[in-house]
C-alpha cells in the first residue's frame, strides 16, 4: 500500500483510511469499568486456559449463540487467545506434521484470504492452497471439487464465515460437507467467524452448530461431536475491541489441548483484569444489537450511494464492501489523490490461481468502520470519483 501511493500526495489530508478492519465505534463502557476494578490482580501471572468465570462465560454464549447444548463447552473445548490472529497462525504448528500423504502438507483457504492463514501454511513448512472464492461460486471456495489428491495431502482448512471481504455466508449444507471432508482426509477445519456477530438480515449459522446437527442426524462420534473442527471468534469486530486483544478457539479438546499446550510455552495468556471484562463482554448482547443497529445504517448509506455499480450488493455480514472497479491499483490511488481516502486493492488479499489471474485484481476493499458522519460525505466522494 505504501509503494502503491508513496509518490502521490493524499487530496485531502482530512480523508478517510477505509482500508483497515478497526472498528471506530466507541467500546463497551463497562469493560473499561472492570479492567479499571480488577486492576490488582496485574500481579499475578494469569492461567493458560482461562479462568472458570471467563470459560462459562465463552461456553455459555457459544451454547445461546448457535443452539448447542448447554454445559457442552468446557474448559477442555476452549483456549483464550490474544487476538484470533495469533491462534489462526499458531494453528500450524499443532496440526501439521512434516509429510501427509507422501509429500508436503497442504493448507486450503479461500483467495482472496485473510493474510495470517498464508502465515499458518508457510511457518509449518507447508504450503498454502488457494481457492477462488468468486461472485460465480458466492465467495465460497469450492473444496469439494478438489482432486483427491490435493485433499489427501491437506493437513488443515480455513473457511471465513461471514467471508472476509466478500461478506456472504456459509450454509449449514456447505459447513456439513467441509466437516465430512475434513474427516475423510483427516484434516483439521478452521470456521473464522469473528465477523459472526455483524450482520444484516439474518444471523450466520457457525460450524460448531454444523458439527451438532450432523450427530443429531447420527452422523460424527457423539462423544466428540467437534473431531477435527475449530471455530475462532474475537471481541474486536462483536464489541469494537480490537486494542484489549482478546478472542477464543474452540472444538475439538484433542485440538484444544494442543494449542494450550502450544501456548504454555510459548505464548502469552489473557491477563487476569481481560479475562474478567471479556467473559462480561461475552455475557452482554445489548451493546452487540445496538452495534449491529449502527452497521445497519451504514449498509443502507453504501446503497444509497453505490447500488447498481461496481457489482454492490448490501453485504450479508461483516463491514467490508468488495467493489469491482476494474483495476483496484488504480481505483485506489485515484481516491487516495483525489480525496486522500485509502482502500485496499483487492489483488493485495489474493494470490494468483493456477491460471496466473489474481482474483482480486478487479476489486477494491472499503471497510464501514467509522461513524455514519464521516462515511456519508466519505462514500459519496468515492461513488463520483470512481
Ligand atoms: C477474517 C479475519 N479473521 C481474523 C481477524 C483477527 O482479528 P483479531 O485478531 O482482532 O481477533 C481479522 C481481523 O481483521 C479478520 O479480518
Amino acid at each position: 500500500m505504501r509503494a502503491l501511493l508513496n509518490d502521490i500526495e493524499s487530496g485531502d489530508p482530512g480523508g478517510l483510511n477505509m482500508s483497515l478492519g478497526e472498528p471506530q465505534h466507541e467500546i463497551p463502557e463497562f469493560v473499561a469499568e472492570i479492567l479499571y476494578q480488577e486492576r490488582a490482580s496485574y500481579h499475578k501471572y494469569p492461567p493458560v486456559a482461562g479462568t472458570p468465570d471467563w470459560q462459562q462465560a465463552v461456553g455459555g454464549w457459544l451454547e445461546r449463540r448457535f443452539g448447542l447444548d448447554e454445559g457442552m463447552l468446557g474448559a477442555d473445548h476452549l483456549v483464550p487467545l490474544c487476538g484470533s490472529r495469533e491462534g489462526l497462525f499458531a494453528i500450524g504448528f499443532v496440526t501439521i506434521d512434516r509429510q501427509k500423504a507422501g509429500g508436503v502438507p497442504l493448507v486450503l483457504m479461500p483467495n482472496p484470504f485473510y493474510q495470517p492463514y498464508a502465515g499458518a501454511a508457510i511457518a509449518a513448512n507447508a504450503e498454502p492452497f488457494y481457492v477462488n472464492a468468486e461472485a460465480e461460486n458466492g465467495f465460497l471456495p469450492d473444496y469439494e471439487a478438489l482432486p483427491e489428491e490435493v485433499l489427501e495431502r491437506t493437513a488443515l482448512c480455513f473457511i471465513c464465515n461471514p467471508a472476509n471481504p466478500q461478506g456472504s455466508f456459509a450454509s449449514l449444507d456447505y459447513l456439513k460437507k467441509a466437516i465430512r471432508l475434513a474427516r475423510k482426509y483427516d484434516f483439521v477445519l478452521v470456521g473464522d467467524e469473528c465477523y459472526s456477530e455483524i450482520y444484516d438480515a439474518e444471523a450466520p449459522v457457525g460450524i460448531l452448530q454444523a458439527c451438532m446437527e450432523l450427530v443429531s442426524a447420527g452422523e460424527g462420534d457423539p462423544e466428540n461431536p467437534f473431531d477435527h473442527v475449530v471455530c475462532f471468534n474475537s471481541l474486536s469486530k462483536r464489541s469494537n475491541l480490537a486494542g484489549l486483544r482478546s478472542a477464543f478457539m474452540a472444538g475439538d479438546p484433542v485440538i484444544a489441548a494442543e494449542c494450550r499446550r502450544l501456548r504454555n510455552y510459548g505464548g502469552s495468556p489473557l491477563p487476569l483484569p481481560v479475562d474478567a471484562a471479556s467473559a462480561a463482554a461475552w455475557r452482554d448482547e445489548e451493546h452487540v444489537i445496538a452495534n449491529r443497529a449502527l452497521y445497519r445504517r451504514k449498509f443502507d448509506l453504501a446503497e444509497k450511494y453505490l447500488a447498481g455499480r461496481f457489482d454492490f450488493s448490501r453485504p450479508s455480514g461483516g463491514f467490508c464492501l468488495w467493489l469491482r472497479v476494474g483495476d483496484g491499483e488504480q481505483a485506489a490511488r485515484a481516491l487516495w489523490r483525489e480525496a486522500g481516502i485509502k482502500v485496499l486493492p483487492g489483488a493485495y488479499l489474493a494470490r494468483e490461481d493456477r491460471n496466473g489471474v489474481n482474483p482480486g485484481a478487479g476489486y477494491i476493499r472499503l471497510t464501514l468502520v467509522h461513524g455514519e458522519e464521516l462515511l456519508e460525505p466519505a462514500l459519496a466522494k468515492i461513488a463520483t470519483i470512481l
